[in-house]
Parts: structure tokens; C-alpha cells; sequence
């Protein structure tokens, strides 16, 4: 039986262009949908399904990560001298002590399989988790947990998918296979952003992924791939001519950070379930859409 799962890896060096002018020189990973920065949604997710070491991939501008995930003295004494217990407890949660945050500079954007690649010092011959912040996935059993426990079952790599429209597949990894189980499948190829009339399926990859670290060795032999860039996609597809890549399409709702519109609809919808003022958001919502 597979063991457990204790890296976890976060590209967080991208430029976040299709945010700007809010990321021009804030992390896109640090806009917060509701009261917690997109990133904090990534790390809360690895930790649930079990992840101690938090390696972040990250590049220029992308200090405040480093800084959330460090504990500030100076707050803590604010917060405890006001008798702010409920604040103090909260930033002092955000990292369990156990758990460790490890930075790692991407010199240069090169694309996604070569920021995964400059993990591979720390992870060395574990599998391990790749979450890309940017897709939020509301789920009762998170994404990453959904996978672990198959990945428990059958062992492998695990990619996370969801199907999408057909005319969208060129925004995605998308995923070839058998059905293998209730929605898994056995992988036979993956394609980067493939045009919709050459996409294999409707079968697109998120950011969720448990990677065996045979991937590492595939990701040094792959050259430039779709946008230029050296993509995972191109490495898990020669990973899965060696070792078995299953797909999961999981149960949740995923929203695409990186882009206004998803940003916006995640809003509403992690407003609507807050504890303290869903209710009223609810309100204000109806309110507003019947004066539209
Ligand atoms: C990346 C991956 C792609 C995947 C997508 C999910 O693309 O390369 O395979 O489907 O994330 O969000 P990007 O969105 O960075 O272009």
C-alpha cells in the first residue's frame, strides 16, 4: 500500500497577467476571495489531505507569500495586547508548528513542468502534491483528499478533472483513457490546450495533481512545448508510457481564479456560505439583482 503523501508543491512564479492591473505588483495567489488570500485555500487543502512540507515555487514580486506564512511578532503583540484572541489564534493557525514552508526561486518563467522541476532537490524520490492556487475548488471532501484516497487505493499518479465544453478544451491539459472505476480512468495520452476539433475528450486537467517522482527524470527530457514554455502535460505524458496516470473527476465545484469572471463567481459564492454574514449577502444580492 502506498504511504503517505508529505510534499506538496505551489507554483506561485507566475505573472498573473490576465489580473493585472491588480497584479502588477501583488501575487495573484494573494487576492482574497472572501477573508483568505487564494494561496491560504491552496495550503488548507494540502494539510487536509495530509501534506507536513509546503514547498513554494515562487519568483520576483512574490514576497508577501513568504511574509502571510511567517508568524509576525509584532501583530501577535498587537493582537494579544488588545485582547484580540480570536484574531491572535487565527494568524497564529495559518501554518500548523509541525509543518514546514520551504521557498524556492524560479529564476527564470519557463513554464510549469520546469517550476515543478525546481521541487525536485527537496522531494527527492517521494510522491507528492502539485495545487495550483488559481483553481479554487469548493468540495465536502477536498479535491487533494478525493485523490489521496484513490491514490491510496490503487497507488500511481493521480491527475484532478473536470469535464468542460468542448469549445474550451484549448485552456486546458486534457486527459485520453479507459474508465477504470466510478469516474476514473486510465490514462493513454494528455495533450496540452489541444484545439477543440483535436481535443481526445471533454476531459480537462485542473490544478490538482499527486505525481510519482519518476515524473522528475521525464521533465529534464522534454523540450518546449505549447505557449513555448516546458509544460507538466508534455512530461505526464511520457510518465505514462513507464508507470500507471489515472484521472479523477472529482466531486466539487471549481472556480478558475485567474480570470475576473471566476474570481467574481467565486466571491459570491464562498460569500453566500460565510458563517457571520452569508445571510445578509443573500440580502443584499436579491435586493441588488431586482433593481438591475
Ligand atoms: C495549467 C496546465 C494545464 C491545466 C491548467 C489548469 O495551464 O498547464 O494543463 O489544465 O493549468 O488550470 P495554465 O492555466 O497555467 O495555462
Amino acid at each position: 500500500m502506498p504511504g503517505p503523501i508529505r510534499y506538496a508543491v505551489f507554483p506561485v512564479a507566475g505573472k498573473g497577467t490576465r489580473f493585472l492591473p491588480a497584479t502588477k505588483a501583488s501575487p495573484k495567489e494573494m487576492l482574497p476571495v472572501v477573508d483568505k488570500p487564494l494561496i491560504q485555500y491552496a495550503v488548507e487543502e494540502a494539510l487536509a489531505a495530509g501534506a507536513t512540507n509546503l514547498i513554494f515555487i515562487t519568483g520576483r514580486h512574490k514576497r508577501a507569500i513568504e511574509d502571510h506564512f511567517d508568524s509576525d511578532a509584532d501583530l501577535e503583540q498587537l493582537l494579544e495586547a488588545k485582547g484580540k484572541d480570536d484574531q491572535l489564534e487565527m494568524v497564529r493557525s495559518i501554518v500548523p508548528d509541525d509543518v514546514s514552508c520551504i521557498y524556492i526561486r524560479q529564476g527564470e518563467p519557463l513554464g510549469l513542468g520546469h517550476a515543478v522541476l525546481c521541487a525536485r532537490s527537496v522531494v527527492g524520490n517521494q510522491p507528492f502534491f502539485v495545487h495550483l492556487a488559481d483553481d479554487l475548488i469548493d468540495a465536502d471532501v477536498p479535491c487533494l483528499e478525493q485523490m489521496r484516497q484513490l491514490y491510496e487505493d490503487v497507488g500511481g499518479s493521480v491527475i484532478g478533472v473536470q469535464r468542460v465544453p468542448r469549445e474550451h478544451t484549448d485552456q486546458y491539459g486534457v486527459v485520453d483513457g479507459e474508465p477504470v472505476g466510478d469516474n476514473v480512468w486510465r490514462l493513454s495520452g494528455i495533450v496540452e490546450k489541444p484545439a477543440p476539433d483535436s481535443a481526445p475528450t471533454d476531459l480537462a486537467v485542473v490544478g490538482r495533481y499527486i505525481l510519482e517522482p519518476e515524473i522528475f527524470e521525464h521533465l529534464t527530457q522534454i523540450g518546449e512545448g505549447a505557449g513555448g514554455e516546458i509544460q507538466l502535460t508534455d512530461g505526464i505524458a511520457r510518465l505514462l508510457g513507464e508507470r500507471a496516470v489515472r484521472a479523477c473527476e472529482f466531486d466539487g465545484i471549481r472556480f478558475d481564479c485567474g480570470s475576473k469572471l471566476g474570481y467574481l463567481e467565486a466571491t459570491v459564492h464562498f460569500g453566500l456560505k460565510h458563517a457571520e454574514f452569508g445571510d445578509d449577502f443573500r440580502i443584499f444580492l436579491c435586493n441588488t439583482t431586482a433593481d438591475l
